[in-house]
């Protein structure tokens, strides 16, 4: 099971909290942007991620939980980015985006939010290398875990599995030592505030996986 790191709740500055990530195996660097109206929080501004990010070892694993994400896409394409992410539930061709971010070279998730049900995101499965369950409403760390949307792993794993779909499974939201529990057959899980409130991040990363 992969394992990717949300800074977006740390008790440090994002530069500490970086600092210490890229101290560890953790797979990837989670990114969470948002643009204060698909959620209810702005975060960084796409210069300052810039910045913060030129240096980082791990490749990024970014959440556009925004209305709009081509002109994020844009702006952040030249970090060092593994995939972009975006919610399902905005309006807009999500294959032609789907297409536009897959011919710049990266691998492209989306997100389904807790009350959309997986039928939303079934005609797009085939098309897209992540699925990204959340396990909260978006917007905000450290929230807990809804228990339900962890369903969604079962029925993405049985779509995955009758139609030979390449998809892997991420969870995002309230993950920790025992929710973890929960989670039976996902590949990956982005952590936030267990590990980044924490003192020893490997430590946090090693009890996840
Ligand atoms: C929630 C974000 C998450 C968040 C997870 O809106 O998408 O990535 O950082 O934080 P934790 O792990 O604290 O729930
Ligand atoms: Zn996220």
């Amino acid at each position: 099971m992969k394992v990717s790191v949300s800074i977006l709740k740390s008790n440090r500055s994002n530069e500490e909290t970086l600092k210490k990530i890229n101290l560890t195996n953790a797979d990837y660097i989670h990114l969470d942007v948002m643009d204060n109206t698909f959620v209810d929080n702005a975060s960084l501004t796409n210069e300052e991620i810039i910045k913060l990010f030129k240096d980082t070892i791990q490749p990024m694993d970014i959440h556009l939980m925004v209305n709009h994400p081509k002109s994020y896409v844009d702006a952040l394409k030249n970090l060092n980015v593994n995939d972009f992410i975006f919610p399902v539930e905005i309006l807009g061709d999500k294959k032609e985006l789907i297409n536009y971010i897959h011919e710049l070279g990266f691998k492209v998730g989306l997100s389904i939010n807790p009350d959309t049900k997986v039928s939303i995101i079934r005609p797009y499965l085939e098309y897209v290398d992540i699925v990204l369950i959340m396990g909260v409403n978006p917007g905000f760390g450290g929230q807990p875990l809804i228990p339900s949307t962890t369903m969604k792993i079962h029925e993405l794993n049985y779509l995955r599995s009758i139609n030979d779909y390449n998809y892997i499974m991420s969870f995002d939201g309230g993950v920790n030592s025992s929710t973890i529990n929960l989670l039976k057959g996902i590949d990956m899980v982005v952590s936030g505030s267990y590990v980044c409130l924490g003192e020893d991040y490997q430590e946090n990363i090693n009890k996840l996986r």
